[in-house]
C-alpha cells in the first residue's frame, strides 16, 4: 500500500465498510449515536464467523462449558466485583469550551517537548508530594526520595523527562495526585480550544450504564447494564460445576454484550459504547494459576494465527498497571493504522471474584476436591477477547492494495490496482461467487442451479452483471475466497473453473466436486 499514509488507510477501510455492507454508523439518519455501531449483511456474517471460530475452539473441548448469562444482573453483582467503587476513569472539563477529557487521553496529546518541559516544572512540588505519600507511590520510588535534595531529584526528573515513556507516567500520576493536580492542570492547554490551564480538578466517572428494573425510577431499583461478561459467568459457577459433573481445572465460556460509557470513543470498532465480548473463566487449584495462565496465553495467540492474523502485527504487552482484579496480566495486542492496541487479555484473577461473591450473597463459592479431602475457593484465569475489536483486527489485517501488471489489447501493459480483503476462508461472510460467464446458452441456468445446492451449506452468491474481470474485482474487495465460473466447456463436460482469491490462478473441477472443495477449505 505504497503511498498511502496510516490514515489513509484506516479511511479507506472505514469507507469500505460502510459502502460494502459490513458496518453503518448506529441511528445515521438522525446523525449518528457516538460510540454505536450497526453490522450490515456482510458484517454480521464475517462476526457471527469469528464469534463461531472462537466458540469452536473454545468450547469442543471436554474442560470447557458454554454459558449464556442474562444482562441484568443483581445491583450487588458489581458492588462484589469491585466495579462501583474501582471501574472509574479520571475525567477533567475545560472550563472553557466545556471538552471533557480523560486525564490519561489528555496527556498523551501533548508534544513530547512540552511533556518533558511540564513535568521539569512541576518537579519540586513532586518531591514534596512524593514525600507525604510513600504508600502511594507508583512512577516515583522510594530510591528517587532517599537522601535527596530537592535540587538533586529536580535535576534527576529533569534528565529522566527526556524519556517521553516516563514524563507520561509522572504526568498522569501527578494529574490524580491532590496537591499537584491543580498545579500540573494550570501547565496545560486544552486541545479542543488552546487554552491553557482552565481545567477543572479530575473527578472519578464510573463507565457503567445504570438504569431501573420495574416501573419506578428509584434508587432502590437501579441496577446496572454488564460491562463485562465475566460476572455471570462467576455467578453460575457453582450450577454449571454441578450440573455439567466437571471437576477442577474446567472453564466456562460465554459470548455476548458489554457496555461502558466511553469517555472517548475512537477508532472506528476499537472503543465502542456497546460492543461484544468473547471470555472464558478457568477454574483452577490454587498454585496451578501460573501454569494455566500460560497455557491459555499459547492457546489464545495460536487462534489469532490459525485465523490468518499476521504474526508480525501481533505481540504481547505486560501492562504496568494490573486491573484492580488482576494478579498477573498479558495482553495480545495487533498493530492497527493508528498504532498498538489490546484485542485480548489474559488475566490471572485469583480468587478474587469467588471471594467477593462469597462475601456478598453469603453463599461459598467452594470446590471439594474429593481427592485430597480440600475445601477451596478457586483461582481463575480469565481469556477475555473482543468480539467487535477482532473484528476490526481481522479487517484491517485482510486488507490490501495490490498493484498488478495488466496487458492491453494494443500489446502495452500497465498497471492497475485490486483492493482485496485476505480472510481466512473459514472467516470470510461469502464463502464463494457463481458465474455465468455469458448470460446466454443455459449458463445461467447451471450457475443458478450451483448457487442453489451450494447455498444449502454456504453463503454464496450469484452474479451475472458486467465481464468477469469486473465480478471477480467486487468479490476481491468483500473477501471471498473463490469464484467459480460456469462457461461452454461446462455445458459439455459438467465441469466449472474456480479462481483463487489471493493467487488469482483457476482450476478446472467437475460440478459434483465442488461442494466438497469447498467444505474442506472454508468450514470453520
Ligand atoms: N473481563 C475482563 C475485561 O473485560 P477488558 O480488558 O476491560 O477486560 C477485554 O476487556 C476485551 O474487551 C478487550 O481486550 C477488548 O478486546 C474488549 N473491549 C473492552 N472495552 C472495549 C470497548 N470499549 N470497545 C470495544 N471493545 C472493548
Amino acid at each position: 500500500m505504497a503511498g498511502n499514509t496510516k490514515n489513509d488507510v484506516m479511511e479507506k477501510i472505514v469507507s469500505l465498510a460502510k459502502r460494502k455492507g459490513f458496518v453503518f454508523q448506529s441511528s445515521e439518519i438522525y446523525g449518528g449515536l457516538n460510540g454505536c455501531y450497526d453490522y450490515g449483511p456482510l458484517g454480521v456474517e464475517l462476526l457471527r464467523n469469528i464469534k463461531e471460530a472462537w466458540w469452536k475452539e473454545m468450547t469442543l473441548r471436554e474442560d470447557v462449558e458454554g454459558l449464556d448469562a442474562s444482562i441484568l444482573m443483581h445491583p450487588k453483582t458489581w458492588e462484589a466485583s469491585g466495579h462501583v467503587e474501582n471501574f472509574t476513569d479520571p475525567m477533567v472539563d475545560c472550563k472553557k469550551c466545556k471538552s471533557r477529557y480523560r486525564v490519561d487521553i489528555l496527556a498523551e496529546q501533548i508534544s513530547k517537548k512540552n511533556l518533558g518541559k511540564i513535568v521539569k516544572a512541576i518537579a519540586p512540588a513532586l518531591f514534596e508530594s512524593a514525600k507525604e505519600n510513600t504508600d502511594t507511590l507508583s512512577v516515583i520510588s522510594i530510591d528517587d526520595l532517599k537522601d535527596k535534595t530537592i535540587e538533586d531529584f529536580t535535576n534527576e526528573i529533569g534528565k529522566k523527562s527526556e524519556d517521553e515513556k516516563y514524563s507520561l507516567s509522572v504526568l498522569n500520576y501527578a494529574l490524580v495526585t491532590p496537591g499537584i493536580a491543580t498545579l500540573t492542570l494550570s501547565e496545560i492547554v486544552c486541545p479542543n480550544c488552546g487554552t491553557r490551564g482552565e481545567f477543572t480538578e479530575a473527578r472519578q466517572f464510573n463507565l457503567m450504564f445504570k438504569t431501573f428494573i420495574g416501573p419506578l425510577e428509584e434508587s432502590s431499583n437501579a441496577i446496572f447494564i454488564r460491562p463485562e461478561t465475566a460476572q455471570g459467568i462467576y455467578l453460575n459457577f457453582l450450577n454449571v460445576r454441578e450440573a455439567a459433573r466437571q471437576k477442577l481445572p474446567f472453564g466456562i465460556a460465554q459470548i455476548g454484550k458489554a457496555f461502558r460509557n466511553e469517555i472517548n470513543t475512537k477508532n472506528f470498532l476499537f472503543r465502542t459504547r456497546e460492543f461484544e465480548q468473547m471470555e472464558m473463566q478457568f477454574f483452577v487449584k490454587p498454585g496451578e494459576d501460573e501454569k494455566w495462565f500460560n497455557y491459555w496465553k499459547e492457546i489464545r495467540y495460536n487462534w489469532f494465527i490459525k485465523y490468518g492474523m499476521k504474526k508480525d502485527k501481533m505481540k504481547f504487552l505486560l501492562p504496568d498497571k494490573l486491573a484492580h482484579y488482576a494478579k498477573a496480566a498479558a495482553d495480545i495486542e495487533y498493530e492497527f493504522p493508528f498504532g498498538w492496541g489490546e484485542i485480548e487479555g489474559i488475566h490471572n484473577r485469583t480468587d478474587f471474584d469467588l471471594k467477593r461473591h462469597t462475601e456478598f450473597s453469603g453463599k461459598k463459592m467452594e470446590y471439594y476436591d474429593e481427592q485430597t479431602k480440600e475445601r477451596f475457593i478457586p483461582y481463575v484465569i480469565e481469556t477475555s477477547a473482543g468480539a467487535s475489536r477482532s473484528f476490526l483486527a481481522f479487517l484491517v489485517d485482510a486488507y490490501e492494495e495490490e498493484e498488478l501488471k495488466k496487458e492491453n489489447s494494443d500489446g502495452t501493459t500497465s498497471t492497475e490496482t485490486r483492493a482485496v480483503l485476505h480472510f481466512h476462508p473459514a472467516l470470510a461472510p461469502v464463502k464463494a461467487a457463481i458465474f455465468p460467464l455469458v448470460n446466454r446458452d443455459g449458463m445461467p441456468e447451471l450457475a443458478h442451479k450451483i448457487t442453489d445446492d451450494l447455498r444449502k451449506v454456504f453463503n454464496v452468491f450469484y452474479d451475472e452483471s458486467g465481464a468477469v474481470g469486473r465480478r471477480y474485482r467486487r468479490q476481491d474487495e468483500i473477501g471471498t475466497p473463490y469464484c467459480i465460473t460456469v462457461d461452454t466447456e461446462s455445458l459439455e463436460n459438467n465441469t466449472v473453473t474456480i479462481r483463487d482469491r489471493d493467487t488469482m490462478k483457476q482450476e478446472r473441477i467437475a460440478i459434483d466436486q465442488v461442494r466438497n472443495y469447498l467444505i474442506d477449505k472454508v468450514m470453520i
